[in-house]
This record gives C-alpha cells, structure tokens and sequence, in this order.
C-alpha cells in the first residue's frame, strides 16, 4: 500500500502535503529597478520552488513515503511535475487546472544579495476540494500532514480536519506570516515558525511579550503553546531552533556554515522534520536543523535541499 520497510526495519514515514507549488524565477540584478527603468539581469534561472513543493521535497529527500495535494496550469506545469517525480514524489493529488496559470514567484536578488520577491497565487488557489478529500481518505494514523500558509487557510482548515479524524499528525508551518485570524489552522498538533512567524501567531492568539530578546521569543512559544494546546518550534536562524514538544523544552544550536542563500532553510527544516517521525525528539532536530543549515550552504530553493545521506554524513 506503498509504505515501504527501510533496511534496518524501520517504516518510511508517510507524510502528505498540501500546499502550493510555484515556478521560481530567480533573476540576479546589479540592484533593484526603480519606477520606469529597464536593467539588464545578471543571469536568470528558472527552478521548482513554493513552499509546499519544497517541503515534499525536502521530506522525500529525507526518506519519506511522499504525497502532494496542489494545483498548477495545464499549460505551464508540466516541468514542476516532472521535478516532482523526479524526487519521487506522488504528484496524483495535484490537480493539473486548464486556464489557470501555475503559482509563480518573481525572485529579484542584487549584489548584496538581498532578495525583492513578487508572487503570483495562480493556481495554488484553485486547489480543488475533492483532491484534498481524496487523499485525506488515504490516511492512516501515525501518518504526517504537513501544511504552510500559501495556499486558501480554508483549504488548509480541511485538510487538518480530515487529518484529525483519521488520525494523521498534523504539522502546520505558518509561512508566509498568518496577518489575520482567519488564516490560523486550528487543530494542529505541530506548529512550525520563524521568529517572525512566531510574534504574528502570538498576536492572533492575544499573546504578547517583551521586546524581541531571546527571553522574549521563549514567553511567546510557550503562550503560543498553552492558547493552542499544540507543540511548538520556532526557528531562529543561524541560532539554530527553540522548541516545546510533549512536554519536552530548549534550544537546539545549528551547525555553524557559511551561508549563501537562506532561501528553502524553513523549508527543509519542516520536510526533514516532518519526514524523520519515527526519530527520538534530540535526533530528529538535529538531522532536520543539519539538514537546513546544508540547504543556506548554496543557491536557490529546491535545488538546495540536501538528502539524507549527506545530512546522515555530518553526524557519523
Ligand atoms: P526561515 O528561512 O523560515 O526564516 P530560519 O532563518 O529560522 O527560517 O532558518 C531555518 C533553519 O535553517 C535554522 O533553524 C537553521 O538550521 C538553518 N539556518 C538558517 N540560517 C542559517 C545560518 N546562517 N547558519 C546556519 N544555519 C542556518
Ligand atoms: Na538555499
């Protein structure tokens, strides 16, 4: 039933995301245009990316049994499946949608590579129920289902419901930041954030704290953490990631690298993350962290993800 027994014994997690998948234009300029000017780019690069692919990805490349629920245009998504595949990931739950374009992000990174991003929804919006429901039928318990926030929350909402009922964990990475009530996912049994993410969700939740200190950041994830009755990491960059799961706190340091592109860092923490289930808590954060700190190591989104031999070598 396409759950896998690893050598060693141990089950492939099976994990099913639904979110959206984007085409990544990544276009490196000298600097940022201004209103009316024409500058000529430094290269462009054309690579799978939105934060639900990359999650799917990251979980896949982690060792997980993979599903995606999405949407993209009949037109212009065929290169997406196809990187999708390639990493072997059941795209069946991803609708192809006629006369809609795919969900595509506009990428502008300048010399001192700071990024100026334009994201067009497309079909990451018109993700039909009925996928959702389809695969929601397909799950069992002990499975994971991992959201972000790119796709309608109401899309998201049923999904977690669904999961629920079937008995799925349900992981929630609140990325892009939530700005109103309306796009928090009840129910979840795993929230995953940034900082910034992390003082959105405590906002919507009536939970406040003192200036962003370290000792800040602790007060909202454990606010966070008793509103919703959910676990709890927010992670903090280069200072790695604080967490509250069953019961379980503290800080877990990153590997020091040197960074060059954080794009898809979330991303891989929450695909490892959600993929390496079957893990004891301390491992699992440092495999999903070691994994993320590869991902800033070099360019791009996707592309970046490390897998998981390579993330196993740093720790052997
Ligand atoms: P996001 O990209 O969602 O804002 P973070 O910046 O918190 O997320 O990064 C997520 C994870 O990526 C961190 O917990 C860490 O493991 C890794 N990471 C990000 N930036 C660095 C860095 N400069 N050095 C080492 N690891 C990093
Ligand atoms: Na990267």
């Amino acid at each position: 039933t396409g759950t896998e027994t690893r050598p060693g014994g141990r089950r492939a997690a099976r994990v099913l995301v639904v979110g959206s998948v984007n085409i990544d234009d990544a276009v490196r300029v000298p600097r940022f245009p201004g209103p009316g000017e024409t500058l000529s780019a430094r290269s462009a690069d054309t690579a799978l990316g939105g934060k639900g692919a990359n999650q799917a990805v990251a979980a896949a490349r982690a060792g997980a049994d993979v599903r995606m629920v999405g949407a993209v245009g009949t037109r212009d998504g065929g290169a997406m499946l196809a990187a999708l595949d390639a990493d072997g990931i059941d795209t069946g739950g991803v609708a192809r949608l006629d006369g809609t374009p795919s969900g595509r992000a506009f990428v502008f990174i300048d010399d001192a590579a700071e990024n100026s991003i334009v994201v067009l929804p497309g079909a990451n919006h018109a993700i039909p129920e009925a996928a959702v429901r389809e695969a929601c039928l397909a799950l069992r318990p002990g499975d994971v289902v991992l959201l972000q926030n790119e796709i309608p929350a109401a899309t998201s909402r049923l999904a977690a419901a669904l999961a629920r009922e079937a008995g799925a964990a349900v992981v929630w990475n609140a990325a892009p930041a939530p700005e109103t009530a309306e796009e928090l996912v009840p129910g979840h049994d795993l929230l995953l954030v940034n900082e910034h993410e992390l003082m959105q969700v405590a906002r919507l939740h009536g939970v406040t704290a003192a200036a962003r200190s370290a000792a800040g950041t602790d007060a909202l994830l454990h606010g966070v953490a008793r509103a919703t009755g959910a676990d709890v990491i927010c992670t903090l960059g280069a200072a790695g990631a604080a967490y509250r799961v069953g019961g379980e706190t503290g800080l877990a340091p990153a590997r020091r690298v040197e960074a060059v592109d954080t794009t898809a860092a979330g991303d891989t923490f929450a695909g490892y993350f959600a993929a390496l289930a079957g893990l004891p808590l301390r491992e699992r954060l440092r495999r999903a962290l070691d994994a993320a700190s590869l991902a800033v190591t070099r360019p791009g989104a996707s592309p970046s993800i490390p897998a998981k031999a390579e993330v196993e070598s740093l720790s052997a």
